[in-house]
């Protein structure tokens, strides 16, 4: 669509880049995919047989990658993307690797689907309705097309992330206008695949990778005013929960390097960039074996956790990147999402209690409180264990924000399991829950081995019911803070007022505030003393005290005190029960 003539200095100089950039992808011989794919992909197998497993070959007659040619460099010039993203933090931060990827090959950025000559879904596979929603998304897009009259050259859909790698060639077969197919480990394979000729047919590859971390692909921010970055640093997930979906779209776990990670969060704290949130499917097993600061230490589990795989050794751990990081700048708070509550030893939880820019809010995902289910489930503990895991986290980390994820309508919940649910839910007293009505998933060992016996309006109900249960506890929490000091980091105007800024204090609980304080604008990016003066379920109000530094703060304000208790004791947990 648009013309590379006179650019071939810049062909030349983006070329090189490419060439420097893929070296890595093809030196681990991942194959195109593009013809020769495995029908069904990866099985259990290929997760569990241990971490060190070799890569597997390239099925026979597969495509290696090739460094990109000025043809594929003078295919994007020029053209215009669109992003549009599903699913979770991943899918965010791994949108901004496919954009610098796409942006070095010339590719511009579209703003909406008009200015658009690509448009790529990130999609989600975790449960049905993540599914469903692209799958209307794609049916829109086809009917553009027609509408149009626009040809495969012209206007192309491409489908990225969890769902590509779940359904591949049958995305392609559905006839929903697909033209492109690239899974979470093939984003460096973007401009190839883009410029491929459309005689050729759909592009596809899904291949995933031992060792793909894109540590030397400089992610470009989506939203490069925002004052809080993502930033990936493992991939993949062992764990096998025998729900999940996720170890077949995402493959086996592996870990960025720690100094390309700190190098990225130092780029961004020269950037401005005030908060950083450090991502992974299980983003506390992070072990860096690239070898620099091999420290040697063996996996420690908390304490009655177990996993289905076999205990790994050696590496870098968690801990000592997240100290790491929180060196990088004394101004930049840390987070770190998703967890799993095996991995955490007292030395991570050493470090958020220590370091004053690591929150202390912690994401512990439960799914049940039953130990019958969590059995099934396979997620290697019991209640009691997850008890008593957040009873040392709040010994060691007083005053932590609690958050989980449940699952309601397991394979054979009961209603006493489920009642388990509602109690661990009360005795633990969580600042926000991510709650989901079970969905089979293919591959799975839930849908091999187990019944999907639970009715979907009994799954409904059980979710509306924890829905209660959980507003009326963080109504509570957030309550009992009414009148407290806390420290807000600005983020962007309230959607809802435009008098009103929002921000998020270390609890990440949103925050609002009077846009204009002392005759004078608050902007993003800043840092508030707010007195807390209203709350619901799901934001605070606040009345700006002054501005400060997170180390000012830190300095006059002790860490906070305890306001998000175990509520077991408390007469007035009760009446969460709605
Ligand atoms: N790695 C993270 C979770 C990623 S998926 C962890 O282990 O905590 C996010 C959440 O989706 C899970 O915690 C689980 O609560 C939910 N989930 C995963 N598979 C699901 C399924 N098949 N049906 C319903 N919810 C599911
Ligand atoms: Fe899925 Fe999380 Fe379990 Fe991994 S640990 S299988 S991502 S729920
Ligand atoms: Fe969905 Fe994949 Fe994330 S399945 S939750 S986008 S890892």
């Amino acid at each position: 669509m648009h013309s590379a003539i006179g650019l071939r200095w810049l062909l030349v100089r983006r070329c090189r880049a490419l060439v420097s950039g893929t070296a890595r992808a093809a030196s681990t011989a991942a194959p195109s995919g593009r013809r020769r794919l495995p029908a069904d992909g990866p099985g259990l197998a290929e997760f569990v047989a241990g971490s060190a497993a070799p890569a597997a070959p390239p099925p026979e007659g597969a495509e290696l990658p090739v460094p990109l040619g000025a043809t594929e460099l003078e295919h994007g010039l020029g053209r215009r993307v669109l992003f549009v993203v599903h699913g979770c933090q991943m899918n965010v931060n791994d949108t901004e690797v496919a954009w610098a990827v796409l942006q070095q090959a010339g590719y511009q950025r579209a703003e909406n689907i008009s200015e658009a000559d690509v448009v790529f879904i990130m999609t989600c596979s975790i449960r049905e309705g993540a599914e469903t929603k692209i799958w209307n998304k794609l049916e829109n897009y086809k009917r553009l097309k027609a509408s149009k009259g626009y040809t495969g050259s012209q206007f192309k859909v491409g489908v990225l992330g969890c769902m590509a790698e779940r359904l591949r060639q049958r995305l392609v077969e559905a006839d929903v206008g697909v033209d492109l197919v690239a899974g979470p480990d093939s984003y460096r394979h973007l401009p190839r695949l883009l410029a491929q000729p459309e005689d050729a047919g759909a592009a596809v590859h899904v291949q995933l990778s031992l060792e793909e971390t894109y540590a030397d692909v400089q992610p470009v921010r989506l939203d490069p005013h925002a004052p809080a970055a993502y930033v990936t640093i493992m991939r993949g997930c062992d764990n096998m929960c025998t729900y999940c979906i996720v170890p077949f779209t995402r493959g086996r776990e592996r870990s960025r390097p720690l100094d390309s990670v700190v190098e990225e969060v130092r780029r961004l704290s020269e950037q401005g960039v005030r908060e950083v949130t450090l991502l992974g499917q299980n983003v506390n097993s992070y072990r860096d074996m690239s070898g620099s600061r091999n420290s040697a230490k063996a996996t420690r589990l908390a304490a009655g956790f177990s996993t289905v795989y076999r205990p790994k050794t050696g590496g870098t751990r968690f801990a000592d990147l997240l100290s790491a990081v929180a060196d990088v700048d004394p101004e930049m708070r840390v987070r770190f999402t998703s967890p799993h509550p095996k991995d955490f030893p007292d030395e991570v939880l050493r470090v958020i209690a220590e370091r004053p820019n690591v929150c202390s809010c912690l994401h512990l995902p439960a799914q049940s409180g039953s130990s019958r289910v969590l059995a099934d489930m396979r997620r290697g503990y019991t209640r009691e264990a997850y008890l008593e895991l957040v009873r040392h986290v709040r010994r060691m980390v007083p005053g932590v924000a609690l958050t989980s994820d449940f699952i309601a309508g397991f394979c054979g919940e009961t209603e006493a399991d489920f009642e388990e649910t509602l109690s661990l839910m009360r005795e633990v007293g969580y600042q926000y829950c991510f709650l989901f009505a079970y969905s089979r998933r293919e591959k799975t060992r839930a849908h091999h081995r187990l019944v999907d016996d639970v009715p979907p309006a009994e799954k409904q109900r059980r979710v509306a019911e924890m829905a209660r249960l959980y507003r009326a506890m963080a109504q509570q929490l957030n309550t009992r803070q009414v009148g407290s000091t806390q420290l807000v980091l600005l983020e962007r105007p309230s959607p809802r007022s435009p008098d009103s800024l929002l921000g998020r204090n270390d609890a990440n609980v949103k925050v609002i505030v009077p846009r204009r304080w002392a005759g004078a604008p608050l902007a993003a990016g800043q840092y508030v003393a707010v007195e807390v003066t209203g709350a619901s379920s799901e934001v605070l109000h606040g009345r700006p005290l002054e501005r400060t530094t997170l180390q000012e703060f830190a300095r006059q304000h002790d860490p906070p005190s305890a306001p998000n208790e175990l509520l077991g004791d408390d007469p007035e947990a009760s009446q969460c029960v709605v």
